[in-house]
């Protein structure tokens, strides 16, 4: 996993709780659960300044914390105004227990 940078441990990703991690060299990133998978998006609102880790998550979307805009987790595709640039999406590997993304 030497290209793959490490990000928070699968048990503590919960459906509808979304997990913020933050690294050095990363964009803040936003950590989901859905419906049995597991995905990694930038953290930051493509509108404004708002971390999708303080909004609400419905099943595969997320909804930002400001204007109501959302995204949809898996694609990233901004889903409701006034999001309307997509959010970047990893891939995601799972290790030892761990999620992993490839590193820049
Ligand atoms: Fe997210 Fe405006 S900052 S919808």
């Amino acid at each position: 996993m030497s290209n793959k940078v490490r990000l928070c441990p699968v048990a503590d990703v919960k459906e509808g709780e979304p997990v913020g991690v933050f690294l050095e060299h990363f964009p803040a990133l936003a950590v989901y659960y859905v419906s049995g998978d597991i995905y990694v998006t930038d953290n930051m609102c493509t509108h404004g300044n708002a971390m999708l880790t303080d909004g609400y998550q419905d099943g595969g979307i997320i909804e930002c914390p400001f204007h109501g805009g959302s995204f949809d987790i898996v694609t990233g595709a901004a889903k409701a105004f006034p999001c309307q640039v997509p959010i970047k999406t990893y891939t995601v590997a799972i290790d030892e227990g761990w999620v992993w993304i490839d590193k820049p």
